[in-house]
């Protein structure tokens, strides 16, 4: 082989590593860029979300569980901080949408009194969720959606 060609072989070889490299580096952005995407996507959802289940606190949960979160010791537990709403994402939603009743225990405090099913739609209970769960230094990352609210039976 002759010189000159030797080295534009190598020169060649080079330029076609170095395109393999380049498509392999906008590849990489492009995914990272689709993830930032959907997290933002979720973020405003959820924004959204929050500030519709304000609105629903305010009519339907507010009398009992008082603006604050904090209810009234003995009789209506608390929400802000609640271990059973951190804990029992499940029965949260259950106790939203059928009712709920009999002892329990928050933040290690007894509870033997009765939250009556208030008749909100699945989307509402979503709402209400979402905001309970990010208000007062709550903070939940994976959103409520009314699909995981309608899988909850009684
Ligand atoms: C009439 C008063 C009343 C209203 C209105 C009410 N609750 Fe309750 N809630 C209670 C009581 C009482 C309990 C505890 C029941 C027990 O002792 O078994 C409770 C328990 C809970 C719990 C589980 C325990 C905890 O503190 O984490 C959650 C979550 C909850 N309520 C959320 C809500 C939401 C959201 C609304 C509005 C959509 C609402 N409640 C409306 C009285 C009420």
């Amino acid at each position: 082989m002759k010189r000159h060609t030797k080295r534009f072989l190598i020169l060649e070889s080079l330029v076609f590593i170095m395109s393999i490299t380049i498509v392999a580096q906008s590849e990489k952005s492009n995914v990272t860029y689709t993830k930032i995407k959907s997290i933002k996507i979720q973020d405003t959802k959820l924004k959204e979300s929050i500030a519709r289940g304000h609105e629903i606190y305010t009519d339907f949960c507010m009398q009992c569980h008082l603006p604050d979160g904090k209810g009234t010791p003995k009789i209506f537990p608390p929400l802000a901080g609640s271990d059973w709403l951190i804990h029992k994402r499940k029965e949260s939603i259950r106790s939203i949408k059928y009712g709920l009743n009999g002892p329990i225990e928050v933040n290690g405090e007894p509870y033997d009194n009765a939250m009556t099913s208030l008749g909100l739609e699945d989307k509402e209970i979503a709402d209400v969720m979402n905001y309970i769960m990010n208000s007062w230094g709550n903070t939940q990352n994976t959103m409520v959606t009314p699909e995981e609210v309608a899988k909850v039976k009684k």
